[in-house]
């Protein structure tokens, strides 16, 4: 299974949304121009647009008038990773080289400002303030998500409801949104856009801990970006958080995950004793678990391609490698 065919039933939507995120880039600063479709170039799964699209096309069969908030949404998305790249010191996305590895700190600070700001014109044009209103309180919690990751690193006394706080607010809210605003711009009943939003909303719950699992198993040259890096930041994922209580060498575990220089030097050693701890198995419990509530909101949905994509998406999460 992969993306291109779960989303055929908007394949022509998505080719426009395509070169929407490329129109939208253009700048006459030559080099803001060249950083911030350099990332766009480089693909990406097109998760969230996918999801604003599928979510419209429940209700309609023409989805011009969603396009732009799809587009806004995939360059939210955007504005975050090149951001994410620079506090993770990464050199590698989507297969290729980060804005920051290719052009500096300063400059992918500018270019994913810039990127924000494109969305924020796009999403200026429906005239809505609760699109706004969604669309900024989700763009506030990826920060808060964050900030959060950030001052819980080396931290080996927070627990599960640290994790999922911060997981939900880096990633999952931004799919729930994604899924969300589909059916609002679309008029959906009140208790449809719910269900949807709430497919969103564990769908990006199984989405982060999948990516949290994949920081550790993963081919580096299939997921497209750094693998390892979690642990060489201290950042203390689900499978680490299971064999800190489980683990039997927790103690050597805790004291090596408590210290950034032990981090960095022993991600080696660290990294082995999760993976023999059953930390991983229990992460992908957790990643099905969600994707099974992500389906179980679909329920009262009909029968249709369109419905079949969302519940072949929860699986793709859960079985991707990248
Ligand atoms: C990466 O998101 C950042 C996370 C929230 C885990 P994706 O895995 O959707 O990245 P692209 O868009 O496919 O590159
Ligand atoms: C980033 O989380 C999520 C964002 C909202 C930017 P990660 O740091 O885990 O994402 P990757 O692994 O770099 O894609
Ligand atoms: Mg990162
Ligand atoms: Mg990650």
């Amino acid at each position: 299974m992969d993306m291109s065919n779960i989303f055929s039933p908007i394949s022509a939507e998505l080719n426009t949304v395509e070169s929407q995120l490329t129109h939208n880039l253009d700048s006459y600063v030559e080099i803001l121009n060249h950083a911030s479709h350099h990332l766009v170039n480089a693909g990406g799964k097109r998760l969230r647009p996918g999801f604003t699209l599928l979510a419209g096309k429940l209700y309609r069969d023409c989805l011009d008038e969603i396009i732009p908030v799809a587009v806004a949404l995939e360059l939210i998305h955007l504005a975050s990773l090149v951001h994410d790249d620079v506090i993770d010191n990464s050199d590698t996305r989507r297969g290729t080289e980060t804005v920051k590895c290719g052009w500096g700190n300063r400059i992918s600070i500018y270019t994913g400002n810039f990127i924000l700001a494109r969305a924020l014109a796009l999403v200026a044009q429906y005239e809505r303030c609760d699109i706004v209103d969604v669309i900024a309180d989700a763009s506030m919690k990826i920060c808060e998500g964050e900030f959060i990751q950030m001052q819980s690193c080396y931290n080996v006394n927070l627990g599960l409801k640290n994790y999922l706080r911060r997981i939900e607010r880096k990633t999952a809210l931004l799919i729930s949104v994604s899924c969300q605003l589909g059916a609002m711009l679309c008029c959906a009943p009140g208790i449809e856009t719910n269900a949807l939003q709430k497919y969103g909303y564990y769908l990006g719950m199984a989405f982060q801990v999948t990516d949290d699992i994949l920081d550790f198993i993963a081919d580096e040259k299939v997921l497209g970006k750094p693998t390892g890096s979690d642990i060489k930041q201290g950042v203390i994922t689900l499978p680490a958080l299971y064999a800190l209580k489980h683990a039997p060498d927790r103690q050597e575990l805790a004291d090596l995950l408590s210290s950034p220089e032990l981090c960095n030097t022993y991600a080696d050693r660290i990294i082995d004793i999760i993976l023999d701890s059953d930390g991983i198995d229990y992460a992908y419990f957790a990643s099905r678990y969600f994707a099974q509530k992500a389906k179980n909101q679909l329920r009262y949905f009909p029968e249709r391609e369109v419905k079949k994509a969302f519940l072949d998406t929860a699986d793709f999460i859960l079985e991707r490698d990248f």
